[in-house]
C-alpha cells in the first residue's frame, strides 16, 4: 500500500519537475525572442529574416541623376515643371547627384553596403528623347547597359522601375500625357524596348511607381505636370495608368517572361490610416482612407474593377453636380478582364501614418471625395518632410491590411521605406540617429509582419541610398543614407548606412548585446566622418 502511494507521489513529482522546466524553457524561449526595448512600449522581436530575404537600396533617375542634358537625353515634365518655379527651393533636377557620370561611384556604394539588389528606375526620355518609338537614343540605352552590367559584376540585381514620374514632355504637349489613352501603346513601346535591349540581366520589373502620386499632378498643381483638374484628373490618370500597367505586363508575360524568366509587377504606396476612436464612423473612415489610397489600384488588379465604396461616393457626388456620369471613370468589361491578376509581386512604398476621422465635404476631388480628415498625432516624432511621422508600427499594420483584403496578394516586395531630415546650415551632422532607430524599428516591425502575422514579404529596399532632388521639396530634405554636398557631389556615409550594413549582414538584429556593440562601433566611425567632412 505504501509502496503504491510512494509511487503515486514519485510520478506526480516527475511530472510536476517536467512541467515546470517545460514552461520554463518555453518562456526563455519567449524571452530570448521577444527582449522589450527600454526606450519602448512595443516589444522589440530579435531575429533573424527568413533565407531568401532580399536586402536592398532605391533612387529613382530624375532625382540623382542629372546629366539632363547630355548625351541626347529629351527633357521630361519635371524638367519643365522645376524651371518654372514649381520646386520650394527653386532648384531643378539638371545636376542633382550627377550619376549620369558617377554610377560607378554609386554601385559601389550599394556594393559597400552588401545589399542583394538595387532599384533603380529608367528615365523615359533619356532612351526615348520624345516619348516615341522611332526616335531610340543609343546614348541613352547605353547608359543602363553599363549601369546593369556593373551591378551584376558586383553581385547585385537590378530592381528596374519603368516609370518613377518622369514623363517625356513631348508626350505631355501633344495629347495629355496619362490623361489620355493615347499613351498606352507608347508605355507599352517604352517598356517593350527595356525589356528588349536589358532584360537578359533584369529579372525584377515595376511598371509604375506609385500611380496615386502620379495622379495627384493632374488633380494638384503640387506635382508634376501640376494640371489642377480637382475631381477628374486623379481618377482620369489612374484609370490610363491602370490600363497601361495592364498592357506593359501582359506584353512582358506574353513574349519575354518564358525566354527571360523574369517578372513584373507593380509599386503602389500606402501609409496605415489609425481610426481617431473606435466609433464606427471613424472605424469606417479609416476603412475608406485605406481604399481610396491603395485600393484605387490593388482592387482592380487583385479583386477586380473599383472598390464599391469608391464607386458609390463618387457616382453618388457627381449625380449632386449635376454631371450625366460619374467622375471616376467607368471600366469596360475587357479593361476589368485585362487588368485582374496583372502583378507578379506587389510593390510598397510605406513611409507613415495618420490619425482619420471622418467628415463630409464638400469640394470633389480624389483626395476629398472620401470624406475625412487626417492629422499627425503629436506624439509621433516628426521628420524634415511635414507629411511624414514616425510611427514604425504602421508598416506592419498595411502589411496585414493587404494580406486580409487581398488574399491572391502572392508576395510583397517593400520598395521603399525611409525618413528624411532638413538640411543643415553650416557643418552636417552625419552621426543620423533618428534614422538608425527608424531603420532599426520600421524593420523590426517588418519581422513581425512576416514571423506573427504571417504577411509573405520577400524583400526590404531603403530609401534611399543617396540624399537627392526630393520632387517639389527640392534638396532641403535628405533622405540619404549617405550624405551628398551638392557643391562637391561628394557622397559620405551617414551612421544610417553603417547600421544598415550591419542589418543586411546579418539578416535581423541577433541580439541586444550584438546591437549595442554596432551602436558603439557607428558612433566612432561617425564621430570620425564628421570630422572629416568638417573638421570638428
Ligand atoms: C516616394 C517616392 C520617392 C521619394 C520618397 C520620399 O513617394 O517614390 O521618389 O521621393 O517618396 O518622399
Amino acid at each position: 500500500m505504501l509502496q503504491r502511494k510512494t509511487k503515486v507521489f514519485l510520478l506526480l513529482t516527475v511530472t510536476f519537475v517536467v512541467y515546470v522546466v517545460y514552461t520554463w524553457m518555453v518562456r526563455v524561449k519567449v524571452v530570448m525572442a521577444e527582449v522589450k526595448f527600454e526606450e519602448d512600449d512595443d516589444g522589440f522581436l530579435y531575429g533573424e529574416f527568413p533565407n531568401s530575404f532580399q536586402w536592398s537600396v532605391a533612387t529613382s533617375a530624375y532625382q540623382v541623376e542629372g546629366g539632363a542634358d547630355q548625351g541626347g537625353r529629351g527633357a521630361s515634365i519635371w524638367d519643365h515643371y522645376s524651371h518654372v518655379g514649381g520646386i520650394a527651393d527653386g532648384s531643378n533636377g539638371d545636376v542633382a547627384c550627377d550619376s549620369y557620370n558617377r554610377h560607378k561611384e554609386d554601385v559601389a556604394l550599394v556594393k559597400q553596403l552588401g545589399v542583394t539588389s538595387y532599384r533603380f528606375s529608367i528615365s523615359w526620355s533619356r532612351v526615348l528623347p520624345t516619348g516615341k518609338i522611332d526616335n531610340i537614343n543609343e546614348e541613352g540605352i547605353s547608359y543602363y547597359n553599363n549601369l546593369i552590367n556593373d551591378l551584376i559584376a558586383a553581385n547585385i540585381q537590378p530592381v528596374v522601375t519603368l516609370y518613377h514620374w518622369d514623363l517625356p514632355l513631348a508626350l505631355q504637349n501633344e495629347f495629355g500625357g496619362w490623361l489620355s489613352d493615347v499613351i498606352i501603346p507608347l508605355f507599352v513601346d517604352y517598356a517593350e524596348l527595356c525589356f528588349q535591349r536589358y532584360g537578359d540581366r533584369v529579372k525584377t520589373w515595376i511598371t509604375l511607381n506609385e500611380p496615386r502620386v502620379v495622379a495627384s499632378g493632374y488633380e494638384t498643381k503640387d506635382m508634376a505636370p501640376g494640371l489642377n483638374k480637382l475631381g477628374v484628373g486623379g481618377y482620369r490618370s489612374s484609370y490610363v495608368m491602370l490600363k497601361a500597367h495592364a498592357r506593359a505586363y501582359h506584353t512582358y508575360v506574353e513574349r519575354y517572361k518564358q525566354t527571360q524568366r523574369g517578372r513584373i509587377g507593380i509599386t503602389l504606396n500606402c501609409d496605415w490610416g489609425v481610426p481617431h476612436d473606435a466609433t464606427p464612423l471613424n472605424k469606417e473612415a479609416s476603412t475608406r482612407f485605406m481604399q481610396w489610397y491603395i485600393g484605387l489600384y490593388a482592387h482592380p488588379i487583385y479583386v477586380g474593377g473599383w472598390p464599391k465604396v469608391i464607386e458609390d461616393n463618387v457616382g453618388e457626388k457627381s449625380r449632386k453636380e449635376g454631371r450625366s456620369e460619374s467622375r471616376l471613370p467607368a471600366f469596360a468589361q475587357a479593361e476589368l478582364d485585362d487588368i485582374i491578376g496583372t502583378s507578379d509581386f506587389l510593390g510598397l512604398n510605406s513611409y507613415t501614418a495618420v490619425i482619420v476621422n471622418h467628415k463630409r465635404k464638400q469640394s470633389p476631388g480624389l483626395f476629398t471625395d472620401s470624406d475625412i480628415t487626417t492629422t499627425l498625432d503629436a506624439s509621433w516624432p516628426p521628420s524634415g518632410s511635414s507629411w511624414l511621422a514616425i510611427y514604425p508600427p504602421g508598416i506592419r499594420k498595411v502589411l496585414s491590411w493587404i494580406k486580409g483584403e487581398y488574399p491572391g496578394y502572392g508576395s510583397i516586395l517593400i520598395t521603399e521605406n525611409g525618413v528624411s531630415e532638413t538640411d543643415q546650415s553650416g557643418c552636417f551632422n552625419l552621426c543620423d540617429q533618428f534614422r538608425v532607430n527608424f531603420f532599426k524599428n520600421y524593420t523590426n516591425n517588418v519581422l513581425k509582419a512576416i514571423r506573427y502575422d504571417g504577411v509573405n514579404v520577400e524583400g526590404y529596399t531603403a530609401w534611399s541610398l543617396l540624399d537627392n532632388f526630393e520632387w517639389a521639396r527640392g534638396y532641403k530634405e535628405r533622405f540619404g543614407i549617405h550624405h551628398v554636398d551638392f557643391n562637391t557631389l561628394k557622397r559620405t556615409p551617414k551612421a544610417s548606412a553603417l547600421f544598415y550594413k550591419r542589418l543586411v549582414e546579418n539578416n535581423g538584429i541577433p541580439s541586444r548585446g550584438v546591437l549595442g556593440g554596432w551602436m558603439k562601433e557607428i558612433e566612432g566611425e561617425c564621430a570620425r566622418e564628421n570630422q572629416a567632412l568638417c573638421g570638428t
